[in-house]
């Protein structure tokens, strides 16, 4: 992979690139790192996945970002379109992680306000650490038992929205420094309304899908756009991967 900015090498190691980067933890939560690919007009899915748009430099990036984060989250409309299991990784990546004393792997964090998910797949049962479930305080019923019994459930907010800075500040006092979040981009939306997000990964892909596919960002909207300067472009394939980090 190549570096274009800011200075220009024609071969950088993607793990070293992306842990090299500073992500001081904001006061009273974890740094929040999005993780994302859209085609170069815009698509963030292909007949409904991802999928469709990435590739083996992507898949690169997708798994440097994760070898870092103490905790990954992803919400459930993702969790149910692209069939999420549990976390993997390299056995060097996971050897990494011990020797910077974190633990082998990334807890999984769902965010769901109906707690519609399949509980019995394998993101529930062989996750080597109970992922959490992130919902709204007042969720009851059938769903929320079956929560409570395959996961740590946060409970916090109401009316089927959870209050996604206080779940942060949670995870933050369980001890995480660096959440990454891997969409979709209704959870975006609502991470970017309440400024929560400190930095965005971003692949474009070379592709143009045309169509009303969605965006990587929907639904919420911050008063004012939130302004993130560039800290790195990669390029490999004509995938172009933007880094871009509150300053
Ligand atoms: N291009 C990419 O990098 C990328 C990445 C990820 C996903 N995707 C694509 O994006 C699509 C899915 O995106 P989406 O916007 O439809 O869905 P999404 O953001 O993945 O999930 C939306 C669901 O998450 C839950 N949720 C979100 N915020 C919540 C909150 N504050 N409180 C409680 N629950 C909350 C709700 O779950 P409940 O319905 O359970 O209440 C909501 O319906 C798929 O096509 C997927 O392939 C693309």
């Amino acid at each position: 992979m190549r570096r274009i900015f800011p200075e220009p090498a024609e071969a950088v190691e993607v793990a070293a690139v992306y842990i090299g980067a500073r992500r001081p933890p904001p006061p009273g939560r974890p740094w929040v790192m999005l993780d994302m690919i859209a085609s170069a007009d815009g698509a963030a899915a292909v007949e409904g996945r991802a999928r469709g748009l990435g590739s083996p430099a992507d898949r690169a990036v997708f798994f440097a970002l994760r070898a870092m984060a103490d905790v990954v989250m992803v919400a459930a409309g993702t969790v149910r379109a692209e069939g999420y299991g549990p976390p993997r990784l390299s056995e060097e990546a996971q050897a990494a992680r011990i020797a910077r004393g974190q633990p082998p792997l990334p807890r999984m964090a769902v965010v769901s306000g109906s707690l519609e998910l399949d509980w019995g797949s394998p993101l529930f049962t062989d996750s080597p650490e109970r992922p959490y479930v992130i919902t709204a305080a007042d969720a009851a019923g059938e769903g929320r038992r079956r929560a409570e019994a395959a996961a740590e459930v946060i409970a916090t907010g109401s009316k089927g929205t959870a209050d996604l800075a206080d779940a942060l500040a949670r995870l933050g006092r369980d001890g995480a420094r660096l959440v990454l979040s891997e969409g979709g981009p209704s959870l975006n939306g609502a991470l970017l309304r309440d400024d929560l997000v400190d930095e965005l990964d971003l692949t474009v892909a070379p592709s143009l899908v045309g169509g009303d596919a969605i965006r990587i960002v929907r639904g919420g909207a911050p008063p004012q756009p939130v302004r993130l300067p560039l800290a790195h472009a990669l390029e490999e394939d004509g995938y172009l991967f933007l880094r871009y980090a509150r300053a």
